[in-house]
């Protein structure tokens, strides 16, 4: 989530919003691919039972062992290398000592850097045995995602793709937030433009072939409004609803989108 982007390189016409060159979006695929290597391994090492600074070390590791280095260690602050954020946590959990119990709806949010060029994903996956409700939000929030993929199309707008997600999660009797958002990525973890997940289509920035965005579904079984716990991090959904969280970075191009973090 966020905005902020330090904005070098060839613009697109669309303020702030920068082209990646091939040579660019090459180390991007680099980087996409260490990120969904390790979510891969994430999602097979997660266990009820197991400490949360547990999975951070395991990702540690293997984006080191890639040859990469973690986007989010000390962005803002930030001190771990990926945000673990459990049933109404939405995005932000930091990895400590929490157990992962039976039942938990856990989001996994992975960035790396290769070349200086970012990576961005998130998946959200259950721990053991889990409600059908926990089920049903997990499976929607992966098809918004996916909706949303589809509309990053040359031609298209932002708002196209905002609509794409909000349409279906809320046809489907879920809310999506709104405080925190998708993004353009490339030098910088956050840059322009802002991926809203919700939105009336046909508005915002045009897409062209060569930006790069994350586009980043959280959607909660009750209200969209969100609350910062006091570690000022973990974000939370106001009303204790559960939440689930994906997400992908994907490349726009002559046709279908590329997407960057997928093995
Ligand atoms: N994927 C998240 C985002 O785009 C991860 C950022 S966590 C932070 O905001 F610590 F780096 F901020
Ligand atoms: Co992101």
């Amino acid at each position: 989530m966020g905005t902020q982007g330090v904005f070098i390189g060839v613009q697109s016409g669309e303020r702030g919003i920068t082209l990646k060159s091939p040579r660019e979006l090459a180390l991007m695929r680099q980087a996409g691919k260490v990120v969904a290597q390790t979510i891969a391994v994430l999602e097979e090492a997660l266990r009820p039972g197991m400490k949360t600074r547990e999975l951070d070390e395991i990702a540690f590791r293997e984006i080191k062992r890639q040859g990469a280095k973690p986007s989010f260690k000390g962005y803002r602050g930030y001190p771990c290398t990926i945000c673990v954020s459990i049933n109404n946590e939405i995005v932000h959990g930091i990895p400590g000592e929490r157990l992962i119990q039976e039942g938990d709806l856990v989001s996994l949010d992975v960035g790396a850097v290769v070349g200086g060029f970012h990576g961005d994903a998130a998946v959200t996956v259950g721990a053991g045995r889990i409600s059908p409700e926990a089920a049903d939000l997990i499976e929607v929030t992966r098809e918004a995602l996916e909706r949303g993929i589809q509309a990053a199309r040359p031609g298209s707008r932002i708002g196209d793709i905002s609509w794409a997600v909000q349409s279906f999660a809320e046809g489907r009797g879920y809310s999506v937030v709104r405080q925190y958002v998708g993004h353009g990525i490339g030098r910088a973890l956050h840059e322009e433009p802002a991926v809203p997940n919700f939105g009336p289509p046909d508005s915002g920035p045009l897409l062209r072939k060569g930006m790069v965005i994350a586009i980043e579904p959280m959607v909660n079984v009750g209200g969209w409004q969100t609350r910062v716990l006091g570690d000022s991090w973990t974000v939370v959904t106001a009303d204790e609803s559960l939440s689930a969280h994906f997400e992908n970075t994907l490349a726009i191009t002559d046709g279908e989108p590329e997407v960057l973090t997928r093995l």
